[in-house]
């Protein structure tokens, strides 16, 4: 089975349009001749158009952080799936932990978020993991379950090719501790057995399933070097050029 890998840049609420194009002037010297995966810049909505901008002509592709489920209206605060393509954004993450953590993101909306990306065409990095008191007491699989249902109901096999899944546990976000590569194939098998389950064994064969959660440059080789991982999806370690062009060379 051959995925490629997409090694993706969350920036979450950090850098300035023109951090941002220093960035990607430093980052694409860096990454010119790299060909073998894909590339993805996830920043605020901000700085969309100008980092599309910046990345004309390159392999790298750019996804917001967060869409709204409906196309437009009266939301204020929120950005739309049509205002993401209109600036050139193909891909979007939906249920970041953070999401779910500090904006009231459940299952429920997730999935509606889903259905809205799949629906215009957005590649959806959807994000799922447990938090800490879950692993603990073993209950890691149940939730990683609980979170995939939730996020893929009502979506059809047929849709769901394009979907990624990100497997963040939560405890290692920003937090400097990892899953352990052992730990970390363990819940993508978990995932994929699940997505099989729910879709069919083909679909979940080909999806891609990232690991994201305190990736750096010195574990980035041992985590998306083992065949369950399909990439990374880097938070700090993204925010500089050298350290992302890096990981994307693991
Ligand atoms: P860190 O790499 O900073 O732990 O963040 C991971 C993350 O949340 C990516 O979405």
């Amino acid at each position: 089975m051959s995925r490629k890998a997409l090694i993706a840049a969350n920036w979450k609420m950090y850098k300035t349009p023109a951090e941002a194009k220093a960035f990607i002037e430093a980052f694409l010297p860096l990454v010119a001749a790299h060909d073998r995966d894909e590339i993805a810049v996830f920043p605020s909505p901000v700085l969309l158009p100008g980092v599309v901008e910046s990345l004309k002509g390159s392999a790298v592709a750019v996804g917001a952080q967060n869409i709204y489920f409906a196309e437009e209206g009266a939301f204020t605060g929120e950005t739309s799936v049509l205002q993401l393509k209109a600036v050139g954004g193909t891909h979007t993450l939906i249920g970041h932990s953070e999401r779910r953590q500090y904006f009231g993101e459940t299952d429920e909306i997730v999935n509606k978020k889903l259905h809205t990306a799949l629906k215009h065409g957005i590649v959806p990095v959807v994000c799922i993991g447990e938090v800490l008191e879950e692993r603990e007491v073993g209950e890691t699989a149940d939730v990683l379950k609980r979170q995939l249902a939730g996020a893929l109901a009502g979506i059809t096999a047929e849709a769901a090719a394009p979907i990624v899944i990100a497997y963040e546990p939560v405890w290692a976000i920003g937090t400097g501790r990892t899953a352990t590569p052992e730990m970390a194939v363990e819940a993508h098998k978990i995932i994929r057995a699940e997505a099989a389950r729910l879709l069919n064994a083909e679909i979940a064969a080909n999806m891609r399933i990232l690991y994201g959660g305190s990736v750096k440059v010195d574990n980035c080789n041992s985590l998306i070097g083992q065949e369950e991982i399909d990439g990374a999806l880097v938070g700090g370690a993204s925010l500089k050029a050298e350290s992302f062009a890096a990981i994307v060379k693991y």
